[in-house]
């Protein structure tokens, strides 16, 4: 029998587990290819003794509706710079990438699917390049790949801010509040976008418009002098003031020194300072957004992801990433997918739109 190995790298995302089921259903259609899984990444491969698993159908019964990667994952598995702790307390950074490509080889696998972001496939590159069968399939909640329109777990990750956004939104109008939600997107803020136009948010914070404090509390005030009595802002992890605009201890350096979790706090201390009267609470929402079952819309595209996956390893057609371009289920070079860094547009009309609705940027 022929053989696929599956595996997941980087940050767990929804629809991890939909997207191996989707591999391991389609190839069981073959009856001559049997399905493997590498755990935590190329970890599997490289340790030893090594942990790769068969997939069978039990495996994969039912993990299409679960959180997170029954196949476990790691960001501490780049084998290009395998991270070594060293006796003095620093990590020193080795390349293993040969020794990676010795072992693959001795398994004789004849395709491999490697899911993750931006780093899993310039990984899948450099083994592609070096003769390993590779097959790409992109994830990431922060949706900030050029090389496909989506990426799954981003709906799911908008889901969960946007209930989380609701519940804030009847506690803020209860108190008079202006509450601060922060979200995850790590350099993109397309999470914070969708979320603040899907809750309402009169303030939407996102890394591509720096804002300007002082708008920011004009807005604010305009909106309490208006007899509104309370405000919802949407802030992405990597959001930042206009460079010289603040003068405060709170720092003008956004996420570049205060990353996940920072942020909300930051901007509090940086309205406050700047003149804001209102009561301010701050709310991060942090990695409950990777959590949980992944929404319909996740699952479907994971699951569809999978079943390309596989497809492409029945015809050879290897060194390629899939891909969900111009509404269809498609395959890109491994070259294009690890090109280009895709953020909000700040002139897009998904932006002019939201400006359109009253959401101020602060810009
Ligand atoms: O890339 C996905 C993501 O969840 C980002 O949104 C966030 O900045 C980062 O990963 C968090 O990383 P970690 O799980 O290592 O804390």
């Amino acid at each position: 029998p022929k053989k696929i190995l599956i595996l997941t790298g980087g940050g767990d995302c929804p629809g991890l587990n939909a997207v191996i089921r989707g591999v391991a259903k389609r190839a069981r259609k073959e009856k001559n290819w049997e399905v493997y899984g590498s755990i935590e990444a190329f970890n599997g491969v490289l340790n030893d003794p090594q942990e790769i698993v068969r997939i069978t159908s039990k495996f994969t019964a039912g993990i299409h509706v679960r959180g997170g990667t029954v196949l476990k994952t790691t960001n501490k598995s780049n084998p290009i710079k395998f991270p070594v702790p060293q006796k003095d307390g620093t990590v020193k950074f080795i390349d293993r990438s040969d020794e990676l490509v010795k072992k693959l080889k001795a398994l004789k696998f004849d395709a491999i699917v490697n899911i993750g972001g931006d780093g899993s496939q310039k990984i899948s590159k450099v083994l592609y390049d070096k003769g390993i069968p590779m097959i790409g399939v992109p994830k990431t909640i922060d949706n900030d790949l050029s090389a496909t329109d989506v990426t799954f777990g981003f709906q799911t990750a908008v889901q969960i801010g946007t209930d989380s956004f609701d519940k804030l939104v009847t506690t803020a109008e209860s108190h008079h509040r202006t509450m601060i939600m922060e979200v995850m997107g790590r350099d993109a803020g397309w999470i914070a976008l969708h979320t603040a136009i899907a809750g309402g948010a009169e303030i939407c914070l996102i890394p591509e418009i720096p804002y300007d404090i002082h708008k920011l509390v004009k807005r604010i005030n305009l909106r309490y002098k208006k007899g509104r009595g309370f405000v919802n802002i949407v802030v992405a992890e990597g959001a930042r003031p206009k460079e010289g605009t603040i003068t405060s201890s709170a720092g003008d350096k956004g996420s570049e020194h205060v990353r996940l979790g920072g942020v909300a706090f930051q901007l509090s201390k940086q309205l406050k300072d700047a003149g804001c009267t209102a009561e301010i609470r701050e709310t991060v929402l942090g990695h409950v957004q990777r959590g949980g079952t992944p929404v319909a819309y996740d699952r479907v595209l994971a699951t569809l992801f999978g079943v390309k996956a596989f497809e492409l390893a029945l015809t050879k057609d290897f060194g390629k990433m899939v891909a969900f371009k111009n509404n269809e289920i498609t395959a890109v070079s491994l070259e294009e997918a690890t090109q280009d860094y895709h953020g909000v547009n700040k002139d897009s009309y998904l932006v002019q739109a939201a400006k359109g609705l009253g959401i101020s940027f602060g810009d």
